[in-house]
């Protein structure tokens, strides 16, 4: 089979053809960024004797024990991956099988539609409702009998919004029905303990180190579920990556040691950041609306207009500002902004952006004439 005969992917323009071919080193400020200010090496600790042998293929005890903590739960339902993306990624190669039906929402992630359409299963990416909830009518409309999975991101990237335990309840009782599972991708949830994947062994939660411990380049993140699921996707994770890193899993335990600390830093800087856009936005209300975001590190604005929120983020680059396009995330005329970054440099980003909005007629005069 040649490359161009593959079934292709459903996403146009992909994040990854974004932030890794088209705009790097075109900007000075990122507003783009999902995650709290990258934490460094500097902070952590490493014994310099550690054996970098294979590891543990589930994660090191002691990090699964700390992973468990969050959640109030035990170790055996923990299995340690590479970031929530391959958590994630085993999820679907574990349970999913060609012809499932997969419902997922839009804007939202994309490897939750692209992965699953890629295995031969049958995707539903239902659009999120007018105030960016779930829409559970169409959900029931959509839903047939092959059923495998509902996936959810709560809080969601990028709208900010997290799932209502009304939203979550009904969608369990869903999966329930169909013999199916919650895949509930809860990156961007400082607080596990209350995940509902603690109470029902249909619900998986994924989260990991990357976005509020800021730390992505560690590459650890972890799925929390019922044990013989968990046991299933280390099966799965052997035939790909074998085990984690062990460096990684040992400055993984430094960090979750001292976990309050690193909460505490991401609710203090996530919501000076929010405020800068809050007050920002209100400048704007005729031409952007924000969605509230709630205690996530990003902001999701819709351009009122519809216009092509791509376009708008090529202007904004052209400022020097790179910025997150609806695009890239299965959605139209909205762009996200990330706002747990210096304040200084979120105002500078800010402002630069008033200026594309005072001249946004120039710039379309001199792209389309
Ligand atoms: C909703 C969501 N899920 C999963 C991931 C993957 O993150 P990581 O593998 O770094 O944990 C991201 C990253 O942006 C995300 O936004």
């Amino acid at each position: 089979m040649t490359l161009a005969s593959r079934p292709s992917p459903r996403t146009d323009y992909s994040m990854r053809k974004w932030v890794f071919d088209d705009t790097p080193g075109k900007y000075e400020i990122d507003l783009s960024r999902s995650y709290i200010d990258g934490g460094r090496l500097s902070e952590l600790t490493l014994p310099p004797d550690l054996e970098l042998g294979y590891g543990a293929d589930r994660g090191t005890e002691p990090l699964r024990e700390q992973i468990a903590s969050l959640y109030k739960g035990h170790a055996d339902s923990v299995l340690v991956t590479h970031g929530a993306q391959e958590a994630l990624a085993l999820a679907y190669s574990t349970l999913l099988r060609p012809g499932d039906q997969v419902v997922t929402f839009r804007p939202g992630w994309q490897q939750s539609w692209d992965a699953p359409d890629l295995m031969g299963c049958q995707v539903e990416a239902i659009d999120l409702d007018q105030d960016l909830g779930i829409d559970l009518a169409a959900v029931a409309e959509r839903v047939s009998s092959r059923l495998r999975m509902i996936v959810v991101n709560s809080p969601c990237n990028p709208t900010g919004r997290r799932a209502r335990r009304a939203e979550l309840d009904a969608l369990l009782r869903t999966v329930t029905e169909h013999d199916g599972y919650l895949l509930l991708d809860q990156n961007y949830e400082p607080d596990l303990s209350t995940s509902a994947a603690i109470d029902s062994d249909r619900v998986i939660s994924v989260s990991g180190l990357s976005k509020i411990y800021g730390f992505p380049g560690l590459r650890v993140g972890w799925m929390y579920g019922a044990p013989e699921i968990v046991q299933a996707c280390a099966e799965h994770k052997h035939l790909t990556s074998i085990a984690n890193s062990v460096l990684c899993e040992v400055l993984a335990c430094d960090v979750l040691s001292r976990s309050e600390h690193y909460l505490s830093k991401y609710r203090r800087e996530v919501s000076a950041g929010i405020d800068i856009l809050t007050r920002w936005s209100a400048q704007h209300q005729d031409t952007l609306r924000l969605t509230p975001p709630e205690e996530t590190p990003f902001g999701w604005f819709q351009l009122l207009d519809g216009s092509d929120s791509m376009s708008f983020c090529r202007q904004a680059l052209e400022q020097g500002v790179l910025l997150m396009p609806a695009e890239t995330l299965g959605g139209v005329s909205g762009f996200r902004v990330g706002v747990a970054i210096p304040p200084a440099e979120l105002s500078e980003g800010l402002r630069r952006i008033d200026y594309i909005l005072a001249n946004q007629h120039d710039f379309e005069r001199r792209t389309t004439g």
